[in-house]
């Protein structure tokens, strides 16, 4: 936005830094904000907002999606993801390198930037895949939040299981190495012993904790050896959680999905393999075991794992059904209607889906309603209950694992820049937003 266009949010209920909230006015010019105050009468906006009865949090930053373009924009492209990330709040991602081609190279990462520069309306930033012959590109790519590892549930080329090969790309570079954790050699076993059951909630059986549990140990005993800065995405397990409880480094984060927190095994019943995603939904027991990690700091922030796939390849039988699910438009609003059912605070929620991911991530000037800070914003309503419903669904998948949930704070207006995204139910979409950097 040109440096004079400004936006005065007036009379919302604001988060500040300190977790605390106050009913006031916040100021933005040149897609920064300048100033946060009880009340702001001196100003002549360009543009401005009566948010009263509404709550204004910093956007959020989802650290784990597949937004699947370039290759496979039948499920999904960056244009229809970010519309999606706008209704949901969402104002910056780290999309994952499983596109086609693969983003395993300083060019291809160079092309999704080019392609989110053009079709973007929410800030971005891409991981650089790892391959088992790639480490001067994975020490190079710029810029980049950093490595992504499938040690498990993938096949082809992004696929590395070989501790070996694994210890190649700990030891050289410094860069945060993410890792989807899951042992492939025990699945790959496991899909025999089970094979010919076509009921979906076999796949929590065949990618089961245990096959979780030894991924993260290797990458946590690799990390160590190494002091290397490690991440470990979708969290799904009490023994992973427990283990990090007894032994996380400081250079270690973790991070867990809205669907692992409120979905178990018992979803397969209801929505059948729309609850099939890698690493699968797990127990009760789990759940309860990952929020108490979540509000102790164990885990250290909330990602969705957005992987769409087209009801059509959901409906084949498995496991012929590909795993993932939609999650930018739910996870503020399902986080949000958790805070209000007293599983954790609406502060705790801010911190895990915008502040701790931008510190985990090195992502400047973000995270916080604070002047001087980007105006990524989202205004939401904690006053009214309104359930998922297909028809609103933005994503291209069409579809949402909790379709029929009663949520609240939906987002009324989100805000990328300065500029107003979405507002009640309407995309902006001439609006773009830019590629994230990281310290
Ligand atoms: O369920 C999943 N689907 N987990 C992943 O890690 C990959 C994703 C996908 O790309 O579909």
């Amino acid at each position: 936005m040109s440096s004079a266009k400004s936006l005065l949010i007036r009379q919302a209920r604001v988060i500040l830094p300190n977790g605390e909230f106050i009913i006031g006015d916040v100021l933005t010019q040149g897609g920064k904000i300048v100033e946060v105050a009880s009340e702001i009468s001196y100003a002549t906006p360009t543009q401005e907002i009566d948010a009263q009865g509404l709550t204004l949090l910093p956007g959020v930053i989802d650290p784990q999606v597949h937004f699947r373009e370039p290759g496979l924009e039948y499920k999904e492209d960056l244009f229809t993801a970010s519309c999606a990330c706008a209704r949901g709040g969402v104002t910056s991602f780290l999309e994952m390198p499983n596109t086609r081609p693969l983003t395993t190279s300083q060019s291809a990462l160079d092309d999704k930037l080019q392609r989110a520069a053009n079709k973007c309306l929410v800030n971005y930033g891409f991981f650089i895949g790892a391959t088992g012959d790639n480490l001067t590109e994975l020490v190079s790519a710029q810029p980049t939040p950093g490595i992504k590892i499938f040690m498990g549930s993938m096949h082809g080329q992004l696929l590395v299981d070989q501790e070996t090969v694994l210890e190649q790309i700990f030891a050289h570079g410094s860069r945060l190495i993410a890792v989807h954790a899951e042992d492939q050699a025990r699945i790959n076993q496991r899909r025999q012993e089970f094979a010919g059951i076509h009921d979906p909630a076999i796949h929590s059986q065949i990618q089961d904790n245990q096959a979780a549990l030894n991924a993260t140990q290797l990458a946590l005993k690799l990390s160590k050896k190494y002091q290397r800065r490690l991440h470990i995405l979708h969290m799904s397990t009490a023994e992973e959680a427990e283990l990090l409880r007894e032994d996380k480094p400081s250079w270690v984060t973790a991070e867990v999905t809205p669907q692992h927190l409120l979905l178990n095994t018992s979803a397969y019943q209801t929505i059948g393999t729309l609850a099939q995603m890698n690493p699968p939904l797990r127990s009760p027991h789990d759940n309860e075991v990952l929020w108490q990690a979540l509000r102790d700091g164990v885990i250290d922030f909330i990602a969705t794992d957005h992987a769409p796939h087209t009801l059509e390849e959901k409906g084949q039988t498995y496991p012929n059904t590909p795993s993932g699910m939609p999650g930018v438009e739910t996870s503020l609003p399902l986080m949000l209607t958790s805070a209000m059912a007293g599983k954790c605070t609406v502060s705790q929620v801010v911190n895990w889906m915008s502040k701790a991911v931008a510190t985990a991530y090195g992502i400047p000037n973000k995270g916080e309603i604070t002047p001087g800070y980007d105006a990524d914003l989202v205004l939401v309503d904690l006053n009214t209950y309104k359930p998922v419903k297909r028809e609103e669904v933005l994503s291209k998948c069409g579809w949402n694992s909790f379709e029929g949930w009663n949520l609240t704070g939906w987002p009324v207006t989100t805000i990328v820049g300065g500029e107003i995204v979405y507002d009640q139910g309407k995309v902006n979409t001439e609006i773009r937003g830019q590629a994230l950097t990281f310290l």
